[in-house]
């Protein structure tokens, strides 16, 4: 009994002076703040909107040729072949509330932006960060037609990008701002689930 309280004093200092270095801030002495450089480096998302999208554009004919050059051989010369590696980029049309859905970008992804991104920043799986940003639209110009989802004259850049809808655009549960634990229990089960007490 003794030596338990003694053990739990000894806990206690031990609590008390890891908050107290923790309050001081952690300074272990490793690493240094990135400069401006080093964090645009990586700093390449594209959103939704595509409002981080650079300047470029690009063709369906010049993908045609890029995708050729530097995807058909893990791709496939389509783009519609699938092997145990990656998903088809191309085809599916109308297969996704069917029992065999294909989830190629055309049918499944629900931004356009998305694909540039992508291709941007992981494609050639091989050669990742090569392509030129007019290679990415030409690319991304590429795969949407041969989705049907522009035409073949089509060109794509900074400004059309973002303003192609993608036919699964309102396939997905939009993001609920007011979410709280439960709040698709309703989807579930038509009582709520008293939730256990901590
Ligand atoms: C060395 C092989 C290789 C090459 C070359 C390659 N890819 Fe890929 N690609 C892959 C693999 C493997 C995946 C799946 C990666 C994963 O799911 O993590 C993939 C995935 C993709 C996806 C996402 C597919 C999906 O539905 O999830 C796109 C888009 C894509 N590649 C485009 C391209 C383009 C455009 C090129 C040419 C610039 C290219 N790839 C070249 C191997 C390759």
């Amino acid at each position: 009994m003794l030596s338990g309280n003694r053990n739990l004093v000894v806990l206690a200092i031990a609590l008390a002076t890891c908050v107290a270095a923790l309050a001081q801030g952690l300074t272990y002495n490793l690493g240094r703040a990135p400069s401006e450089e080093e964090i645009k480096v990586w700093d390449i998302a594209v959103g939704p909107a595509g409002k981080e999208l650079p300047p470029g554009s690009g063709t369906t004919q010049e993908g045609a040729k890029i995708y050729a050059q530097k995807c058909a051989a893990c791709h496939g010369p389509t783009g519609a072949e699938m092997t145990i590696y990656h998903r088809p980029l191309v085809g599916g049309k109308g297969t996704l509330t069917t029992t065999n859905p294909v989830r190629s970008i055309g049918t499944y992804w629900p931004f356009a932006t998305t694909i540039w991104d992508y291709i941007n920043r992981a494609m050639p799986q091989d050669q990742q960060g090569t392509l030129s940003a007019n290679e990415v639209y030409a690319l991304t110009a590429f795969l949407l037609y041969r989705n049907d989802i522009i035409k073949e004259s089509d060109v794509i850049d900074a400004a059309s990008l973002p303003k192609i809808q993608m036919p699964n655009r309102n396939g997905f549960f939009p993001a609920e701002p007011e979410w709280k634990p439960g709040y698709y229990q309703h989807y579930f089960s038509p009582q709520p689930v008293p939730r256990r007490k901590p």
